[in-house]
């Protein structure tokens, strides 16, 4: 098994250039099969659920070239099947989009369960709720779901959403495109990658309108045709880097953002005591010394993202003072990093919902496993500021997510390797 070995101390400096946003890139390849046409999608980052995501494409029948470096060329048109290879499904959480883009474009499909990253009970009842308020039959096992349509046939409807889910928000837009009527989906998610999943589908055709609102719409088309479209930068990747860089005491030029998704990040970090300049695409993130404790929330966007918890509990690790850390996303999210950190000499103290964070002088390293993706990359950061080497194990979660972590680490002077047994 690869493991990350991290010798601690480095200060981060220089620039760092980010990739395609990974949770707009695993909604927008699935539903390019939506599209009877040729899809040109750039900033598609390299990483390791987008390539099980286009495996999966081509066994269905999909044309798939990557000409050059993150793009990729998807044909559709000759899609000859509607069952995804269950091997590859339970590989990553998101090919639940799968559901969504099938049913859209065939009416009927039959998906494995999703693996990934199991932080927490990951339902997807509001999937489900979605696709039968659409008029499709669900038959629901332990193994996969097979969707048909209902006596009715699929036609559009409004759903109501128990919660802003944002895989349900994004199969329910899939799902409605080509349908008859109009779909609108009330209490929709509003993170970027939800605007970046309607700009695709409308740059083919599609009328979707009021992504990013609570309110989404969906006219019916009949047909998507091809076009080529560009990832918008990952939030989630950048926030980490900028973390990094804070921690660190370094000075990090985040390049390729958007800055306003990194609205709530950058005022956290900010109020912790780093200093931001904010550029049209990029940050400036320098680190002034030691953090400063903070409150953090996560909620859904535009609040402070639940994918970045870890990231800014290592940060609170090591500030001055006592901070408090709570989670409404995903409230078992804490158990798969927090026993590493303390393993490594973190003081934290789990009630319910919220960790209090007490800040030590330092970190020391040690072996630690990486239980999902952005625990990993925590882990990661951790080990950049401990004292000593660090050893990060089950590394293949960190490459679901981060294209070019090492290089990306070394170039700001950071010493990482990858180690292979
Ligand atoms: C997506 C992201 C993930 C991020 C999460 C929250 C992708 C591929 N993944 O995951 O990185 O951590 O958003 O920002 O984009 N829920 C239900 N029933 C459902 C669906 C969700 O109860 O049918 C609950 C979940 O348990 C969770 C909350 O709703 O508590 C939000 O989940 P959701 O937004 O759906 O997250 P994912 O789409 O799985």
């Amino acid at each position: 098994m690869a493991r990350y070995e991290i010798m601690g101390g480095a200060r981060l400096e220089g620039s760092v250039t980010i990739s395609g946003a990974k949770n707009a890139a695993v909604a927008i390849l699935p539903a390019a099969l939506l599209v009877n046409g040729v899809c040109r999608i750039e900033n598609v980052p390299d990483i390791s659920d987008v390539r099980i995501l286009l495996s999966i494409l081509e066994g269905l029948g999909a044309n798939v070239q990557k000409p050059e470096e993150n793009v990729v060329v998807i044909d559709a048109t000759a899609i000859h099947s509607t069952v995804p290879e269950a091997a590859l499904v339970k590989k990553m959480r998101a090919s639940y989009y799968l559901m969504g883009s099938l049913l859209g474009r065939f009416g009927h499909c039959h998906v494995a369960l999703p693996g990934g990253c199991n932080f927490a009970t990951r339902p997807i009842d509001q999937h489900i709720k979605g696709f039968k308020a659409l008029g499709a039959n669900v038959e629901e096992t332990e193994e996969y779901v097979a969707l048909q349509p209902g006596e009715e046939g699929l036609q559009g409807n409004r759903v109501c959403l128990d919660m802003a889910s944002v895989g349900a928000t994004a199969n329910i837009m899939m799902a409605g495109v080509l349908l008859e009527g109009q779909t609108i989906i009330e209490n929709a998610a509003k993170e970027p990658h939800i605007v970046d999943l309607a700009n695709f589908l409308n740059t083919m055709g599609a009328q979707v309108s009021g992504a990013g609102t609570d309110t989404v719409k969906i006219r019916g088309v009949q047909q998507l045709q091809g076009g080529t479209y560009t990832i918008i930068p990952d939030q989630i990747e950048a926030g980490t880097y900028m973390a990094a860089a804070a921690v660190t005491g370094g000075n990090v030029l985040v390049k390729n953002v958007i800055p306003k998704h990194m609205d709530c990040i950058t005022s956290k970090l900010e109020e912790m005591g780093a200093e931001v300049i904010i550029y049209d695409d990029a940050i400036r993130i320098k680190g002034n010394g030691r953090l400063q404790a903070a409150t953090v929330k996560t909620r859904p966007y535009p609040g402070f993202p639940t994918d970045m918890q870890a990231q800014i509990c290592v940060c609170m690790t090591l500030a001055e003072g006592v901070s408090r850390l709570t989670e409404s996303v995903y409230e078992t999210r804490f158990f798969g990093y927090c026993t590493e950190l303390e393993s490594m000499g973190a003081k934290i103290e789990i009630s319910g919902k919220t960790a209090e964070v007490t800040g030590r002088e330092k970190l020391k390293g040690t072996t630690v496993v990486a239980r999902d993706l952005r625990a990993g990359a925590a882990l990661v950061m951790a080990g950049l500021c401990a004292e000593g080497t660090t050893r990060v194990e089950n590394i293949h979660f960190i490459e679901r997510g981060y294209e070019n972590l090492i290089e990306k680490f070394t170039a700001l002077g950071a010493t990482i390797r990858r180690i292979d047994d």
